[in-house]
């Protein structure tokens, strides 16, 4: 299984994010996370279109964006053209989501779709041939900062467990509260796509992303 370090923006400091985006590129991280809240979905309001145009001319990562926004589907193509490379739209914020999906990979991007931490597996196991990524909210979403909810590494287990007995191979992402501390037990769980904000651009940006890829890999190898 593959697995990646996806440093959320959210945390960066935006009067200077093109260049904390290249440091993290140059630790050889490989995707970016980008938060879109809408102050809808969620109560805050982050970035959208304008910010992520302008680091994509910046940055070849591969750009992870993670739409915490009311009725998605009405941006799909906005975001294609701004230089996503991936949309995940929760359920939650979705009423027709097989046909969300069905337009994001019809736009050329990957699909991706997000569960909050107290939604059940259940609302998306109708879709899951439908996805490149499962976004298990491991903190309520909305902030950056907040404690990682320990009940999430049982549902991760058993998402890995349904895709296993389904023959699929879509990636489960992990988001909030992924630091040197709790990493270890979601790649145990069974998470591969490791999303961590303040975790990586609080501090020493290429070392934090190090210290983060090093863990990864011990457990890699280890596999
Ligand atoms: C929260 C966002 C997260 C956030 C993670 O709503 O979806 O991506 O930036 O931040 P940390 O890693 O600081 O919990
Ligand atoms: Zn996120």
């Amino acid at each position: 299984m593959r697995y990646e370090l996806s440093p959320s923006i959210l945390a960066a400091d935006f009067a200077c994010l093109g260049e904390q985006i290249s440091q993290v590129e140059q630790a050889g991280v490989n995707w970016l996370h980008i938060d879109v809240m809408d102050g809808n979905f969620v109560p805050s309001i982050s970035l959208g279109m304008p910010v992520i145009t302008s680091i994509r001319k910046k940055s070849s990562m591969f750009f992870d964006v993670h739409l915490m926004v009311q009725d998605p589907e009405r941006y799909i193509e906005d975001f294609k053209k701004a230089g996503a490379d991936m949309l995940t739209v929760h359920a939650e914020a979705c009423p027709h989501l097989d046909r969300t999906l069905h337009c994001i990979r019809e736009a050329g991007m990957k699909a991706g779709v997000a569960l909050n931490p107290a939604t059940p597996l259940v609302m998306i196991e109708q879709v899951l041939e439908l996805v490149d990524m499962v976004l298990l909210m491991t903190v309520n979403p909305g902030f950056g900062g907040q404690k990682y909810i320990p009940y999430s590494g049982d549902k991760i287990r058993r998402l890995r467990k349904m895709l296993d007995e389904r023959g699929l191979s879509a990636d489960i992402e992990v988001d909030g509260g992924i630091s040197t501390k709790t990493i270890d037990q979601v790649l145990e769980a069974g998470a591969n796509i490791l999303v961590a904000g303040s975790a990586v651009f609080g501090g020493d940006i290429a070392a934090n992303a190090n210290v983060l890829m090093i863990k990864i890999e011990e457990f890699r190898k280890h596999q």
